[in-house]
């Protein structure tokens, strides 16, 4: 089943798998078709990647496996960045951890993805961080190039003030359709910065990485985390549901229409998150969660 669109801009589905830990969950090649079978299933359609991943090896692991059934990949919109130069085993031509938007880059690493994930296209190109280098008219021509050749269907970017979105999109024919930045209850800033409010107003779908702060709403043991773990656990206890639904229901809540990125290999624990698009969480329930997040009433 094929949960609805987005009320807003990007063509995915309304919660979307994260590939960051691919390689860490250790998985078997048929296991890994396995898991994207099941993600598939549970009508979570959009696959985010990026290139460093794994050391750069996540999106292959990926690929690997799509190869068994590449009748699948029709059924998915694959999501990956560029743009991070990150020092690794396998790309020892890189010296500094770095960013890097020059066309030439940019269309290397499409180039490098498509190969690794084995497809023909990519669904949405996002420009993994913000770089003080970066060039708008130059990563303009990138983007139509890579659109013209078929290579990729959509743009967007990833942890991009308003002002970077605005000055890449003022060159953009096409509109940029995600801006990717971390969203969870220990993380608000882009609730208030501007982020969101941008985002909604220009129709463009935020989606929300690390939706769990990596593991620390559950694992977590500063104050902010406990004090926010014993709201998400009386909350969860008084709706009958887990921890993980309520988190999900805190960010679908929100009317920028987020996308949460989920990091769990298990397929259990997506399929929770997928049952909380059914659970409505009430506004008190919402700023209870704000308020101990804060550690203080809203003003
Ligand atoms: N654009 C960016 O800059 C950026 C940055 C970071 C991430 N991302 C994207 O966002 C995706 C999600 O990020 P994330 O992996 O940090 O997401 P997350 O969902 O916040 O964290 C996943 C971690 O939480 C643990 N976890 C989940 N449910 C749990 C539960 N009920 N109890 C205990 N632990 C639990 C998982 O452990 P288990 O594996 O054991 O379930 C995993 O270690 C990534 O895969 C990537 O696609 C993008």
């Amino acid at each position: 089943m094929r949960h609805q669109y987005h009320p807003l801009g990007f063509d995915g589905s309304r919660i979307a798998q994260g590939f960051w830990r691919l390689q860490e969950w250790n998985m078997t090649s048929s296991e890994t078709l396995g898991f994207i079978e099941a993600c598939l299933d549970l009508g979570v359609t959009t696959l985010d990647h990026a290139d460093i991943y794994g050391g750069y090896q996540c999106e292959a692991l990926f690929g690997e496996a799509l190869k068994h059934k590449p009748a699948l990949r029709d059924k998915m919109e694959i999501v990956t960045k560029c743009g991070i130069l990150l020092p690794s085993e396998s790309r020892p031509e890189i010296r500094v951890h770095r960013y890097d938007y020059r066309a030439e880059h940019i269309l290397a690493s499409v180039d490098r993805s498509l190969a690794n994930l084995q497809c023909e296209y990519i669904d949405t190109l996002l420009l993994h961080r913000p770089s003080p280098l970066m060039d708008a008219d130059e990563i303009a021509q990138a983007f139509d190039l890579l659109f013209t050749l078929g290579k990729v269907k959509h743009f967007g970017v990833s942890n991009f003030t308003t002002h970077q979105f605005d000055l890449l999109q003022s060159r953009l024919d096409a509109p940029l359709i995600v801006n990717q930045v971390e969203l969870s209850p220990l993380a608000l800033q882009h609730f208030e910065d501007g982020t969101l409010d941008h985002l909604q107003q220009h129709a463009v779908t935020p989606m929300a990485w690390s939706p769990f702060a990596g593991g620390e709403l559950f694992s977590g043991s500063n104050e902010k985390a406990k004090r926010v773990q014993m709201v998400l656990g009386e909350l969860a206890q008084q709706n009958n549901c887990t921890v993980d639904q309520i988190v999900v229901a805190w960010l679908l809540r929100h009317p920028s229409g987020i996308c949460p990125v989920m990091g769990s290999g298990k397929v259990e624990r997506l399929a929770m998150a997928v049952d909380a698009l059914s659970i409505p969480l009430s506004d008190d329930d919402w700023f209870r969660i704000w308020v101990a997040s804060k550690g203080q009433p809203v003003p």
